[in-house]
Parts: C-alpha cells; sequence; structure tokens
C-alpha cells in the first residue's frame, strides 16, 4: 500500500493527460457532450434577462404591442434546453460507460498480468476495491463532473452577465460576495484527502471480511469464531465511521457559511439597490432582473462547489488506479524472448538462490540437473523449499541469483506461455472453477476431444465416480469444487494435468489426499504419465518415489543428498535413510495392532 502514500499531490493536468489514452477513442462524442453542457448553462440566463424588459413594458404600462412573445420565449427556450440536456445526458453516460469498462479492461488485464508475488502480498478486498470501485470513481467524478462543471460554469457566466447588463454598482457587490463565498472550497481538497486515502484502505478491509467468511466459513463455525468475525466487522466500519464523520466535519460547515455570506450579499444588494432605483440610475426592471438572476446564480455555483469536491475524490481515484497500471509487471516476456518448442536435453538449476522475503533465502544454492525424459523426486522436511523449487520452473516468481536452463536456455530468456504451455502442474493446493467437471479438465486444453478427455478421466481414476454422477462429466462442482471430496478434487486436478499432454509434468504431492487403493492406481497412472517425460513429484510418501530416476533431499534449502533409492537407504546416517525409517519401520507395526 505504500503507493497510497506516495500520492502527495494531485496534479490535474497530469490525470487529464494519463485518462487521455482512454477518452480518445470517444473525443468526438465527449467534446460533443460537453459542448452541449454550454447552451443549456447558458440558456439559463434568458429567463431572468427576458424579466427586464417585460416589468419595464408591463409595469410601466409602456406597452404599445402585446407583451405575449416574452412568456412564450421563455418557454421555448426552456423546451429547447430540456431537449440539449436529454441529449448531452445520453451522449454523455454512452461515453462514461465506455470509458468506464476500457479502463476496467486494462486494469483486469493488469490484474492477470500481475506474478505471483503481487497476490501474496495483496488481499482480494483491495483488489475489488481498487479494481472495480475506483474506476468508477475515476470515471463517474471525471466525466459528469466535467459535464456539469462546463455546464454550470456558462449558466454562472450568462447570469453574470445579465447582472451586469443590469447594473454594474450591484453587480460589483455580488461579484465580491461571492469571491468570498468561494474562498474556502480551494482549502478543500488538502482538508480531506489524508481521510480518503484512508477510508480507501480501511474499505478494502471491509471486502476482505467479506471474503474470508465466505471462503473460511467452516473454520469459522468449528472453531466458534462468529463472534470475532463480527467484532473485526464491526470494528472496521468503526473506524470508516469515523473517517467519514471527520470528512464530513471537514466539509459540512462549507454550505451553511455559504449560505450566510448569499444572504448577507443579498441584502446588500437589496439595500443599495433600492437606492439606486429611487435615484434613477436603475430601473424597477432592472432590479427585479437582477435579484433573479443573482438567486439563479446561488444554485450553479454551489454545484461548481461540489463538483469540485467531486473532482478531488475522483482524481484521488485516478492516482490509485493508475499507480496500479503504471505498476510493472515483473515476470513478462524479454524482448526477442524465444518460444521453447521441446525439451530435448536437460533442465537444469544452477546455483539457485531465492527468498519470498528480503533477508530471508528459501533456497541456498540449488545446483541441480535433471535429464529430459527422466523423473525427479524431492523430499525432505516441510517448509524445506520443494514447492518452491518447481515454482521456479514455469516462473511463478524469478531466480535471485543463478539461473534455471531449459536445454542450455535460461526461462528468462524464453517466451512466458510457451513456457508455461510445455509445463502441466498438479498443486499442493488446486484451484478449481466453478462449472461442470468437463469444463475443468477441458481448463487444461481447450481443444481436448471426448476420447482424450475419457482417457484423463480414467488415467486419473476419475471414470468410475463421474460414471456414477447422474449428468456425468456435465456435473456442476461448485465454486472451488466444493461438491467434491478432497481425493476427488485432486483426481480431477490430475485428469486437467493429464489432458494438457505437456512434456514436463510437476506433482507437488499430488496423491497425498488418495486412499491407498486410489493412490496405488493413480500411481500406475502417473507412471504411464512419466513415460518420455520430465517429471518432478514431491511427495511426504515416499511409497510413490521409490521408482524416481533420482531423489533429492531437500532440507531447509539446501540439497543434502541425492541418489536412487536404493543407494541413498545405503548411506549410513544418511537423511533419506532417516526418512524411510521413520516413515516405515512404526508403520507396520502400527499396521498389526490395528487388525
Ligand atoms: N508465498 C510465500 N511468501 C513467503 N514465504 C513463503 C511463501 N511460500 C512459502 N514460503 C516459505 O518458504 C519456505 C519454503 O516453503 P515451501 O512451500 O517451498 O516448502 P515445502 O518444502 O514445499 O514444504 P511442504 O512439504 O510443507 O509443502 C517455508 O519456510 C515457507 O514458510
Ligand atoms: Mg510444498
Amino acid at each position: 500500500m505504500q503507493d497510497l502514500d506516495s500520492i502527495q499531490n494531485v496534479d490535474f493536468t497530469r490525470n487529464y493527460k494519463r485518462m487521455w489514452p482512454f477518452v480518445k477513442p470517444y473525443w468526438f462524442r465527449a467534446l460533443l457532450a460537453v459542448l452541449l453542457s454550454i447552451p443549456i448553462g447558458a440558456l439559463d440566463a434568458v429567463v431572468a434577462w427576458a424579466l427586464k424588459p417585460y416589468m419595464d413594458v408591463v409595469l410601466a404600462g409602456k406597452a404599445d404591442h402585446s407583451p405575449l412573445f416574452i412568456p412564450l420565449l421563455i418557454i421555448g427556450f426552456t423546451t429547447f434546453q430540456g431537449m440539449l440536456n436529454y441529449f448531452a445526458t445520453y451522449l454523455n453516460a454512452w461515453v462514461g460507460v465506455k470509458i468506464n469498462h476500457d479502463l476496467k479492461k486494462a486494469l483486469f488485464n493488469k490484474l492477470i498480468d500481475f506474478e505471483t508475488s503481487f497476490y501474496d502480498k495483496t488481499t482480494s478486498g483491495s483488489v475489488v476495491q481498487r479494481f472495480a470501485s475506483d474506476a468508477d470513481a475515476a470515471c463517474t467524478g471525471l466525466l459528469d463532473n466535467l459535464k456539469l462543471f462546463v455546464s454550470r460554469l456558462c449558466s454562472s457566466l450568462a447570469l453574470i452577465a445579465v447582472l451586469i447588463y443590469n447594473s454594474w454598482q450591484l453587480s460589483i457587490i455580488a461579484i465580491v460576495v461571492l469571491i468570498c463565498a468561494l474562498l474556502p472550497l480551494a482549502q478543500l481538497k488538502r482538508r480531506i484527502k489524508s481521510f480518503v486515502i484512508r477510508s480507501v484502505l480501511e474499505g478494502s478491509k471491509v471486502y476482505s471480511v467479506y471474503n474470508e467468511t465466505f471462503a473460511g466459513n467452516k473454520t469459522i463455525s468449528s472453531y466458534n469464531l462468529k463472534k470475532k468475525m463480527f467484532g473485526r466487522f464491526e470494528d472496521y466500519l468503526k473506524v470508516l465511521f469515523k473517517l467519514s464523520m471527520k470528512v464530513t466535519q471537514k466539509t459540512a460547515w462549507l454550505t451553511p457559511v455559504m449560505h450566510i455570506v448569499v444572504s448577507i450579499g443579498i441584502a446588500a444588494v437589496i439595500g443599495y439597490g433600492s437606492y439606486l432605483i429611487i435615484n434613477g440610475t436603475i430601473t424597477a426592471g432592472n432590479f427585479v432582473s437582477f435579484i433573479t438572476a443573482l438567486i439563479m446564480l446561488y444554485g450553479p455555483i454551489k454545484g461548481i462547489g461540489k463538483n469540485f469536491s467531486a473532482v478531488q475524490l475522483s482524481f484521488l481515484a485516478i492516482e490509485r488506479v493508475f499507480s496500479l497500471l503504471e505498476q510493472p509487471v515483473k515476470i513478462k516476456n524479454k524482448r526477442g524472448a524465444k518460444p521453447l518448442d521441446k525439451i530435448k536435453k536437460d533442465i537444469e538449476f544452477n546455483d539457485v538462490w531465492f527468498e519470498y522475503n528480503e533477508g530471508a533465502p528459501v533456497l541456498k544454492g540449488i545446483n541441480l540437473k535433471v535429464k529430459a525424459g527422466t523423473t525427479i523426486a524431492l523430499v525432505g522436511n516441510s517448509g524445506g523449499g520443494k514447492t518452491t523449487i518447481v515454482n521456479l520452473l514455469p516462473r511463478f516468481y524469478d531466480v535471485n541469483k543463478g539461473s534455471i536452463k531449459i536445454d542450455g536456455v535460461d526461462v528468462r530468456d524464453l517466451k512466458l506461455e510457451s513456457l508455461r504451455e510445455n509445463i502441466a502442474v498438479v498443486f499442493q493446493d488446486n484451484f478449481l472453477f466453478s462449472g461442470t467437471i468437463k469444463e475443468n479438465i477441458l481448463m487444461g486444453k481447450e481443444d481436448a476431444t471426448d476420447a482424450q478427455i475419457e482417457k484423463a478421466l480414467s488415467m486419473a481414476y476419475l471414470d468410475e465416480f463421474v460414471a456414477g454422477l447422474e449428468n456425468g462429466l456435465d456435473t456442476e462442482i461448485g465454486e472451488r469444487g466444493c461438491s467434491l471430496s478432497g481425493g476427488q478434487k485432486q483426481r480431477l486436478a490430475i485428469a486437467r494435468a493429464f489432458v494438457k499432454d505437456a512434456p514436463v509434468v510437476i506433482l507437488d504431492e499430488a496423491t497425498s489426499a488418495l486412499d491407498n487403493k486410489a493412490e496405488a492406481i493413480v500411481q500406475k497412472a502417473i507412471d504411464n504419465l512419466m513415460k518420455n517425460r520430465t517429471v518432478f513429484v514431491i511427495a511426504h510418501r515416499l511409497s510413490t518415489v521409490q521408482n524416481a530416476d533420482k531423489i533429492v533431499v531437500l532440507n531447509d534449502g539446501e540439497i543434502v543428498e541425492e541418489g536412487k533409492h536404493e543407494n541413498l537407504l545405503e548411506v549410513e546416517n544418511g537423511a533419506y535413510r532417516a526418512l524411510y525409517n521413520a516413515q516405515f519401520k512404526t508403520r507396520p507395526e502400527s499396521g498389526k495392532k490395528a487388525s
């Protein structure tokens, strides 16, 4: 959130420049909408202006022709103004929604481009807040307010012209009073900015609570966290309440103060105006027209004040939107990146260092060579860095030092899409999309044939389960696959990886949620899958990794042993042997007790 704090000065021209690419495709319509606001605003003055000849002609009894044309003129102008207004509003909404959607598309593109580390540091609440609400605030603020601002400004200018036309002496009083009333507005932005920034931060926390309540509802129930969650929610709302009251405190005095200043102005005008009529400087018509224009002026002027604070808010939103849009994506295609078509020789980790947080290396000088077509198993203590190693291969993260090369080419010099196309991953915690089983498998390969899907299903030991379902492959699995069991979810993820048919396969605890029978079958399927592929298997259950061409034992970010199962078992005091003994010596005994 450091980028929020760094917003010190809201720069008007810079913000309009930043928005320009989004306005550009629609500039003509946008301009038309703004231009239409000019007559809409200016026509307000017609009514006030028309009162003077009307008053003078009718009240002074100087009518030598029927004054009927003046009321008709007023109706005519107002109708014309109304039509223009409709057209301008329509145009404005059209342009506004278009720009809003383009901005959201750009933001969404950025969001899906961002590397994994962005998501590590960002909450779901702030994603909703900053990628959706801020885009709305940015657009509504700018366009609607620009249109209203122009029409109010024109209306004010036209009404001021009517004032001056009627009496320059009274106009001076009125204008001085108006300036006094407007002065405090200039201060407004600085006063409320820090509160607005904090409101956004706190607001995103509220969204996060909603999300966590949704995703974590079982944990909340089982640990009786309802009160605690509610308390947290209430606390955030309290903070928001205080903040919005602070903003109100800072802004609400404006309107009454303006009212008072304006009433003083009107009083002064009436007093001095009566004197001017008596000594014959102005006519009664001048006076009525003047007062009408002055009262009518109050609306648009006050509106401009509102516009002004709304534009402030939208500029702050624009700052936040562009701080995201301009944030560089760290993991992307290099210029001249080459495509990866097939892995012929090997994958090589050279002195790879990696840290998630500065100063806390998770991988410390990993050297590893994996021949194409072989299987390598990663075992070792929990938190040792196994998942981290395989995360570096598809570039979810980039190494801090050293390199990972495929057939001698650094993965950072490869086209990202082609690199990822070549790697199928079954994660430790797999994400399934809402939709049907079939749709989820097709995520692995968009154009998979039915035969390929069937094969993936049977390879993942999922065919029996699917056959037993009323709707078969078209069964909806709910958000995140919530209507499936843990093992079924895992097998669906395996099927999705199978169907991708990629030359490199990463299986991170892929069979951990399966029963022994299922595991044995899936293991066979995985053995099939492994043929002619380069495979990284991570497993705590050593039975699944015994057949690997090479087993690597990783402890606290360092490779402590590597070799074949049989050879590693022979190492006196070896790490693998210790792991193995811990698993297999105790198991048979406890098994005996149970039977
Ligand atoms: N996104 C992250 N941000 C910060 N630290 C992380 C992140 N992911 C993992 N770590 C830390 O990095 C270390 C290695 O984690 P990793 O997931 O690679 O371990 P692992 O060997 O796969 O463990 P397990 O067998 O439990 O899955 C751990 O200490 C973990 O706390
Ligand atoms: Mg792991």
